[in-house]
């Protein structure tokens, strides 16, 4: 606690989560510290404008602000660490990319696993008493069907569910052994308009965007049969929070429970804009996996009985608000629509410009 304001250190602050979760610690009143690793292209896309917005001077009374560190270099995590004596912390850095993961697997385990690792041990020897939450993932229930609880047995289909199933349980032993205030969040997919864009949401809705503009043919997509349970980002930050609130360190699920295919995902999408899947949709081996999951589908009832946790923002609305965001920043980009910095127009204004667009193509 720092003026009576309680103090929550974020890795992995300049993802897609990290970005949403330091937005809404902030609504909070928390002081927000979060650690980046050296880039030599910006990696704080995503958090630029809490940056402006709070004017990091490295001074403690600011809101807001980033250091420097790796969750693969352990002195730099306990520099950190005990710099900031922070009330919670969100370990949410990861190499999340579960196909590059097959590619990547060493540095994919370094990272996700062994950088939990670094920090629960951290934690033990600090004799740490605030509170840890772990970012696991339902791509640990891997080949086991949906639907998939908090018992639910681990078949990891990839280096990435495998060095998650190995954080998810060495957090559990650091609970158990060592009585550290440690919780896993199991988080089903959740998407929106932050998310990577190598991930099969936003390749559609951004690639969409492109094909509008003139600037792509085709979106090219490897396995259409997938089923995903897919959630907003901006709700799914809510129960992490929730989660470490608990009177309890515990594991839950969080999912939308509803699972649809990504050839639904990309129907979805192009009809709101009137394209034509035969034409504008290619597959190709290259973007399939050796090993794939099938299908997820959350069970969340734990979460929703005893955190009071339950999503608003389903499936069809989710697609919508990706696809308008990227619709609206091509059309912007190539200067069709003036830039909107306020967003004063409403959707139907972009849906409308696309479906025109879609008509000449
Ligand atoms: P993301 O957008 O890929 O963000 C991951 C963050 O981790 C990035 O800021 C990245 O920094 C950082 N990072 C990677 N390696 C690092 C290292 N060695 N040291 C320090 N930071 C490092 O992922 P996300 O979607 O926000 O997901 C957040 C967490 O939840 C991840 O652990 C992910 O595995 C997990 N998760 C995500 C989902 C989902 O559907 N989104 C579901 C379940 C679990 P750079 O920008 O420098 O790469
Ligand atoms: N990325 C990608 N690109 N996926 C594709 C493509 C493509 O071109 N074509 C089909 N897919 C399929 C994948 O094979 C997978 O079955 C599904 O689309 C979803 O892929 P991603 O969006 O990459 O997400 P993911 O489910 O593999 O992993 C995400 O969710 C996990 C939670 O279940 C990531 O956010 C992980 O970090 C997270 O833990």
């Amino acid at each position: 606690m720092k003026n009576g304001r309680k103090v929550a250190l974020i890795t992995g602050i300049g993802g897609q989560d990290g970005s949403y979760l330091s937005e809404f610690l902030l609504g909070k009143g928390y002081y927000v510290r979060g650690i980046v690793r050296r880039a030599s292209s910006t990696n704080t896309k995503r958090i630029d404008h809490l940056l402006h917005k709070y004017k990091d001077d490295h001074t403690d009374d600011c809101p807001f602000s980033l250091k420097y560190a790796d969750l693969t270099d352990t002195s730099s995590l306990r520099n950190v660490i005990e710099e900031i004596q922070p009330d919670e912390i969100y370990n949410l850095a990861a190499q999340s990319h579960v196909g590059i993961s097959f590619e990547n697997g060493a540095s994919t385990i370094e990272i996700n696993a062994l950088g939990t690792y670094k920090i629960l041990e951290t934690l033990r020897k600090m004799n740490y008493k605030g509170k840890f939450y772990q970012a696991s993932s339902s791509e640990m229930f891997g080949a086991s069907p949906p639907p998939q609880n908090e018992e639910t047995p681990f078949r990891p289909q990839s280096p990435y569910g495998i060095s998650k199933v190995a954080a998810f349980h060495l957090t559990k032993l650091y609970r158990q052994a060592h009585g550290l205030f440690a919780s896993n969040g199991i988080l089903f997919n959740h998407e929106s308009p932050r998310r990577g864009l190598n991930f099969v949401t936003k390749k559609i809705t951004f690639e969409i965007g492109q094909i509008l503009v003139g600037e792509r043919d085709k979106i090219i997509l490897g396995n259409l049969d997938a089923k995903r349970d897919w959630g907003f980002a901006g709700e799914y930050v809510q129960a992490m929070w929730k989660i470490l609130q608990h009177d309890l360190p515990d594991d839950f699920v969080i999912a939308t429970e509803e699972t649809h295919t990504v050839k639904d995902f990309l129907e979805e999408c192009f009809a709101l804009v009137g394209l034509d899947k035969g034409r504008f949709l290619e597959t190709s081996n290259r973007y399939k996996r050796p090993a794939e999951v099938p299908a997820l589908l959350g069970d969340s009832s734990k979460a929703k009985r005893v955190l009071g946790w339950n999503p608003k923002i389903k499936f069809k609305e989710l697609a919508e608000m990706m696809l308008v965001e990227d619709i609206k920043e091509a059309l912007e980009r190539k200067g069709i629509v003036p830039v909107d910095p306020e967003n004063k127009n409403p959707k139907e204004f972009y849906l409308e410009k696309a479906r025109e667009l879609a008509r000449k193509l």
